[in-house]
């Protein structure tokens, strides 16, 4: 037995959401995601006020995979994943199952922040990449223990990527990534002119 050895990992999970037929889809996604901005006047309205320079429909039309057939294909894929998920952290359903409950669009342009969040009442939240512009910023995770670390000493600059307090996924289209609802994370503003658009999502234990 290793004399150290780590425990109580924090899993991320990052793959493409199809191996093929991918791009067909997030075609379609990427059209219905700006429709959906056009025609969400109250969203709109919501984002100028808790989403400056960007566009949410979390305030407004957060179950868009009841909208259309297009964001049910979305949910239908990303039930593979959220599956494969559940079961590399052993969790015992008790015959129940993980179903979405929100799913929503953002949109970043330029300058566009998402500050450091969790989503409460939730079990697997995610996101999947629609589109994503070279240099667009990625998904950046804090380790959830940071607060209990008190006395703890930094971190080399030539740690062990398993030793950071930080992790930054890159967001890349036709990608999904799911975490534990708990896990604080956030997007740093968006530093190039094209729209970074991505799709969010909740899953509970129904
Ligand atoms: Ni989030």
């Amino acid at each position: 037995m290793k004399r150290i050895q780590s425990w109580f990992p924090t899993q991320i999970y990052c793959a493409p959401l199809l191996t093929t037929g991918g791009d067909k889809l997030n075609r379609e996604l990427l059209l219905e995601c700006q429709q959906v901005r056009e025609f969400d006047e109250e969203g709109q309205r919501w984002s100028s006020k808790n989403y400056p320079g960007g566009y949410t429909s979390y305030g407004s039309m957060d179950q868009l995979h009841r909208f259309s057939s297009t964001f049910m294909e979305l949910n239908r894929q990303l039930d593979r994943h959220v599956r494969a998920y559940a079961k590399a952290q052993d969790w015992d359903l008790g015959g129940r199952r993980l179903e979405m409950t929100d799913c929503w669009v953002n949109i970043m342009p330029f300058a566009t922040v998402h500050s450091l969040h969790l989503h409460p009442n939730s079990v697997v939240s995610g996101t999947y990449y629609v589109a994503t512009p070279k240099g667009c910023a990625g998904l950046k995770f804090e380790d959830p223990r940071l607060a209990s670390f008190m006395a703890a000493p930094p971190r080399l600059a030539e740690r062990r990527p398993s030793n950071q307090v930080f992790v930054t996924y890159p967001a890349s289209a036709g990608h999904v990534i799911l975490f534990e609802s708990w896990l604080r994370h956030e997007v740093a503003a968006n530093p190039v002119k094209a729209e970074r658009i991505s799709l969010s999502f909740n899953y509970h234990w129904a």
